[in-house]
């Protein structure tokens, strides 16, 4: 076994290092030393173009530095081939002792070597964030899959990950629920001052009862002032805690998080914790009296407020509204009290909030004034990270047809319906019985959407295509997973033909390219950390499954009459299939036995 030493560091990182020692042997700053990946593989397999910038720091030549620097570099027969090309550009490649020692070490570790220079933290992940009596929409999607991906990248590099759904379940909508029940249903208990129980065990509405309510009451309070006043003061009330308000509240709570649960199973998406605004609400009283004494806030226009604007705003900056005066709290109320509850409970390195770039003024209003009220230690990183939204074919959000908001639940439905089409017409519903099929349509719907979605940058707007999404080829996720899926069913079948893997040795370009596909994930782990971009693993393991076609249409695997070279690859094979379906995982995409 191998010392494993050359793993502490990524190819790249540890190839920019001994560059950087060349330049530096000659007497030019190690910084030069910068090393890539190259675009154009026929001239090398890394492009070093420091000679460039060094030489018109130092006033010299720069074909010159690099020929000096080459002649360093061939010192250490580390290397292949080493050129210039141009005006001074070092092209690079590597000798196989050298690139094959690096992939059989990365291949040990349970992790790729992505671990080693990240120091971990604790990071609390708010995403999902549904609504108690609406429906899980379009907006929810993407929170929950790009959520779900930032958690099992977290969880991959060994932060500890605190994954919260933060449940939208106590603001006016609830006083406008609880009123609308009243008209419907006045002789039920929970309306009664003085009652304080026991109230009945079953709740008196439905889910989808629920879901017809919520419109209903919203509309009426736009037509009826009176109306919208009692829901303003039954909200008050429920937030002090009226004993009948909260009992049917409860009811509205555990019937929508039930409902929910569903779409968040089929996404895959696991929580840790299923709070919601309302969890704040013992921290809310102690929150305002301190702010208040401690000169946080002031009164303006019969209001509460934070003010968070600051010297050099280039955009108006309002200040956050913390009670209104009806006294009933606010949506950045409960968020500034959810950061002293995370700070109290967990005190975190980071929180992320995953949630529509609409709402980025609130959340720079929450975190300005977080910060200005010490709400959360000073170095806890808080970041909004916004998304685009879903379009439909007409460039426009998407909508039902008659115009209203489309339900998560019927896209995904959607999608595996698409799925199940393109999957019964590429021939597999001869080869599989029912159950079986089922399982793959799921898994191809869920794997259309998620690679869709998490594809695009993550701000940018998409169009919502499921036709397109379920191919098989391009860049899909049916695609990455039918890649993945081939290697296991070869992989199998070495197996039952009793055919063993061995060391790596190479025998062809087309490998060496894989490998070196393979030794580029901690750039692309790290590149998706710190943007908080799923869309760089999209294309990583977009490339991996190029490279890995290219080979297979080169090289034979199972067909190699050579023993050795056939478990050199048959190893390969194994490599590759780990690290696409570890990267799939990260993804929210399974992949199943067999398609
Ligand atoms: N419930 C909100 C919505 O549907 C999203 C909550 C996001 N998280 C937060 N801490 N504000 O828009």
């Amino acid at each position: 076994k191998r010392s494993g030493s050359f793993v502490t560091t990524s190819l790249l990182n540890q190839l920019s290092q001994i560059v950087g020692q060349a330049f530096s042997t000659i007497g030019i700053d190690a910084s030069f030393g910068r090393t890539s990946l190259s675009q154009r593989r026929e001239l090398g397999q890394f492009q070093c173009n420091g000679a460039l910038g060094a030489a018109k720091q130092v006033g010299r030549n720069p074909r010159e530095i690099a020929e000096q620097v080459i002649v360093e570099l061939e010192k250490s027969g580390l290397f292949s081939e080493l050129s210039i090309a141009g005006p001074g550009f070092i092209n690079i490649r590597l000798s196989d002792d050298f690139l094959l020692g690096h992939i059989s070490d990365l291949a040990e570790e349970a992790h790729f070597g992505c671990r080693s220079a990240h120091q971990s933290q604790k990071v609390i992940l708010d995403y999902g964030g549904p609504n108690v009596a609406k429906a899980m929409h379009v907006g929810h999607l993407r929170a929950t899959i790009i959520g779900e991906s930032l958690r099992r990248l977290r969880e991959f590099i060994g932060d500890e990950v605190i994954s919260d759904v933060h449940f939208g379940d106590w603001g006016l909508p609830m006083g406008l629920l609880i009123k609308e029940i009243e008209r419907a249903q006045p002789e039920l208990p929970y309306f009664n001052v003085d009652f304080t129980g026991p109230f009945p065990e079953m709740s008196p509405v439905t889910v989808e009862e629920l879901q017809e309510l919520y419109p209903a009451a919203s509309a009426r309070s736009k037509e009826d002032p009176a109306f919208l006043e009692e829901a303003r003061i039954a909200t008050f009330e429920l937030q002090k805690g009226r004993a009948g308000y909260r009992a049917l509240w409860q009811h509205m709570r555990d019937i929508s998080i039930a409902e929910t649960r569903t779409d968040f199973d089929l996404l895959g998406a696991q929580f840790t914790e299923w709070n919601g605004e309302a969890d704040t609400n013992d921290y809310i009283p102690r929150m305002m009296v301190r702010l208040k004494e401690e000169g946080y806030s002031e009164v303006s226009e019969g209001a509460v407020v934070v003010e968070v604007a600051e010297d050099g705003d280039k955009k108006k900056m309002p200040p956050l509204i913390l009670e209104k005066s009806d006294g009933a709290v606010m949506y950045g109320t409960t968020d500034l009290a959810t950061i002293e509850m995370r700070q109290d409970q967990h005190n975190p390195d980071t929180i992320l909030y995953v949630v529509d770039a609409r709402q980025s003024l609130h959340f720079e209003q929450v975190f300005r004034a977080a910060r200005k009220c010490h709400s959360i230690r000073p170095d806890c990183h808080l970041e909004h990270i916004g998304f685009g939204t879903v379009n439909g074919k007409d460039g426009k959000p998407l909508k039902t047809r008659d115009g209203g908001v489309v339900r998560l639940r019927s896209l995904i439905e959607d999608a595996i319906e698409e799925a199940r089409k393109t999957v019964t017409e590429s021939g597999m519903s001869e080869r599989f019985d029912t159950a079986e099929l089922g399982d793959i349509a799921t898994k191809v719907g869920i794997a259309a959407i998620k690679y869709a979605d998490l594809s695009n940058q993550r701000m940018s707007n998409y169009v919502f295509d499921l036709e397109r999404f379920t191919k098989f080829e391009g860049r899909t996720g049916p695609y990455q997973m039918y890649a993945a899926v081939r290697i296991k069913s070869m992989l199998r079948k070495a197996k039952e033909q009793g055919l063993n893997e061995g060391r790596l040795i190479a025998t062809h370009d087309t490998e060496r390219n894989l490998i070196l596909a393979l030794s580029s994930l901690p750039e692309a782990v790290k590149g998706a950390t710190e943007k908080n971009a799923p869309n760089i693993l999209c294309d990583h393991v977009y490339s991996l499954s190029q490279e890995f076609n290219a080979f297979y249409h080169e090289c034979q695997v199972l067909g190699e009459p050579d023993e050795a070279i056939r478990a050199s690859r048959l190893r390969l094979c194994a490599i590759t299939l780990r690290q696409m379906e570890q990267v799939l995982y990260i993804l929210g995409i399974d992949v199943p036995e067999r398609m």
